[in-house]
């Protein structure tokens, strides 16, 4: 056990070092101990959806609060004021459906308010569903 953990740790070290020096520009003290795809995920989110929502439970914005969306029915937050077309959007959230919603909105639920929102790249979609799927911890 104990030397497993060590060999995963040098081997790990090596993979830093080879990388160069962009890595070494990540590798800041906190962000050694997560991978950077986290943070890239959270900056991510930061970016584009964080002018509107949280990821705290009962933190509702100009946009509902995110927490624990994958699996959460659209519309569905008793405290948050929706449009009726996402209130009767009638699915819940999964991996495909936010994914399609952060690239173009209105064809995942068409007449819906999230505006002023331009739409991401199917890219940065993919990294803020795996950052909401965490829990938005990065
Ligand atoms: C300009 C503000 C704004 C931005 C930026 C924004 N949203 Fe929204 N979002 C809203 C509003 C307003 C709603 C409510 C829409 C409705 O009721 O029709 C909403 C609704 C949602 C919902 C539905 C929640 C539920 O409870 O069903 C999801 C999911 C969502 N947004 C995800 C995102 C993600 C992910 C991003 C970043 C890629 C983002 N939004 C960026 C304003 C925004």
């Amino acid at each position: 056990m104990q030397s497993r953990l060590q060999t995963s740790r040098s081997s790990s070290l090596r993979t830093i070092a080879a990388a160069g020096a962009v890595t070494l520009l990540l590798s800041t003290p906190s962000l050694a101990q997560q991978p950077a795809g986290n943070e890239a995920a959270h900056q991510a989110f930061n970016n584009s959806c964080r002018t509107c929502h949280s990821v705290k439970e009962g933190d509702n914005r100009l946009g509902p609060n995110l927490n624990k969306i994958l699996g959460r029915k659209a519309g569905a937050l008793p405290d948050y004021n929706y449009s009726s077309a996402m209130k009767d959007a009638g699915f819940v959230w999964d991996q495909d459906k936010l994914a399609r919603f952060m690239v173009k909105p209105d064809e995942v639920v068409s007449g819906n308010k999230m505006q002023p929102y331009g739409g991401i790249s199917a890219e940065e979609a993919g990294k803020i569903v795996a950052y909401l799927q965490a829990g938005g911890t990065p």
